[in-house]
């Protein structure tokens, strides 16, 4: 800008300016130290705004948590088993009206016995449905159909807990799940879903966290095979979808019976919570239970696991705490009718084809070989 033609702008300022030196600040006046000042402000903006901008295209600012926790290797031992003819002395039976609204009745331990819906050998434990009451019976499974949910005796702090998972159930209608929580303190104490799906199951083994307020993956650096959903723990998100993680199909139903199941394996401790699911004669690192002579397990050398849920933004102490190890099969129930459908188990309703279709649930069955609770020293 020439001299002349600031001469000219500061007519615009009225009479005074002209008496004024443009080139010395101390004879200007509040409106020229105004825009003077804006004028800077509008450039401080428009340089820190490329430098974010350029940033953010490169990656290096994109909003996600680079910080990751150390999953040091923890020196596990042994602290509870469960297998064998004793499998199921060490659940209680639920009883209660089921808080998922399946189209069910969970059974005490003398029912279960009658309609072999749990059954236990030296070498596998299984959980079943009802196969039996059809719409000719006196009762009719009208009301609901007999199943079990198994809550274990034993609350457990942080650990690694391995399955073996024989046979995933699958179907439609079912609403099967192995996970931990704590029944009396939901969701104060936690929820840790580890295998769960609905209906035919081709989708994948789905697990899942969820939490009271405050526990959340989203923008947090994660190392995982399976593929997350939903970022927020809270309950009162989405209607209790929780934090979610979802495995590819081999990992739960059909194609994961197929070559006789695996080990599943969940890591729960302070640093965050993890799930592998090693495919039965798979090369992967654990395709059975360690046995006496073994050695303890070691996460840190099972490589990427399906479901990571780190704890940079949720603290692990806080949110889980006092779970118990749970197996049930639901039948219909909120999120199996939501997806009944999707799934390509229509026309009839859920609620009707659990009530007249007791030859569809042989496939609806849980074969565990044992259970182990394995704690760091
Ligand atoms: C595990 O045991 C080894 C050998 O005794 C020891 O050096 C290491 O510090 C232990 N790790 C933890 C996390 O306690
Ligand atoms: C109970 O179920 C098991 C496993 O399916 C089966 O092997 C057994 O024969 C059944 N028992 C009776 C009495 O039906
Ligand atoms: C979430 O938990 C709160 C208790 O903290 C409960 O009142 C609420 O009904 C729960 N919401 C859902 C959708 O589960
Ligand atoms: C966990 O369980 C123990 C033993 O039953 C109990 O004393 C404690 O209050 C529980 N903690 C929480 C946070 O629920």
């Amino acid at each position: 800008m020439g001299r002349s033609d600031a001469r000219a702008s500061s007519h615009e300022y009225g009479h005074e300016a002209q008496e004024r030196l443009w080139w010395n600040p101390l004879t200007w006046t509040r409106r020229i130290w105004l825009i003077v000042f804006t004028v800077i402000i509008l450039i401080v903006v428009a340089v820190v705004g490329a430098v974010v901008g350029v940033r953010a295209t490169r990656g290096g600012d994109d909003g996600i948590d680079d910080s990751y926790p150390d999953y040091f290797k923890l020196n596990y031992t042994l602290a509870d088993t469960y297998s064998g003819t004793t499998f199921f002395d060490k659940f209680t039976y639920f009883r209660d009206v089921d808080p998922a609204r399946g189209h069910v009745h969970y059974v005490d331990p003398e029912y279960a016995g009658w309609f072999n819906l749990t059954y236990a050998t030296e070498a596998t434990a299984i959980v079943k449905v009802d196969t039996t009451v059809g719409p000719g019976d006196e009762p009719d499974a009208s009301t609901g159909r007999f199943t079990v949910r198994l809550e274990s005796k034993t609350q457990y702090g942080p650990g690694l807990f391995l399955f073996d998972v024989k046979h995933t159930p699958h179907g439609c209608a079912t609403w099967p799940a192995l996970w931990l929580a704590d029944p009396n303190n939901w969701p104060f104490n936690g929820e840790i879903d580890i295998m769960e799906a609905v209906n035919q199951a081709t989708t994948g083994n789905l697990m899942a966290l969820h939490t009271t307020e405050g526990c959340t993956m989203e923008n947090v650096r994660r190392e995982l095979t399976g593929v997350p959903g939903q970022g927020d723990c809270h309950n009162a998100t989405n209607y209790n979808t929780g934090c979610t993680v979802t495995g590819p199909p081999a990992t739960y139903g059909a194609e994961f019976n197929r070559g006789g199941g695996g080990i599943v394996a969940l890591e729960w401790r302070r640093e965050g919570i993890r799930v592998w699911v090693f495919p039965r004669g798979s090369a992967s690192a654990v395709t059975k239970l360690p046995g006496i002579g073994d050695g303890a397990p070691d996460p840190s050398t099972w490589g990427t696991p399906l479901a990571d849920f780190p704890a940079t933004r949720c603290d692990m102490d806080k949110h889980f705490r006092n779970q118990s190890i749970i197996v049930n099969i639901d039948l219909c129930g909120y999120f199996t009718e939501a997806v009944w459908e999707s799934s390509g188990c229509s026309p009839k309703t859920c609620r009707d084809y659990v009530t007249e279709t007791p030859s569809a649930f042989k496939d609806a069955y849980w074969e565990f070989g044992a259970f182990q609770v394995w704690q760091a020293a």
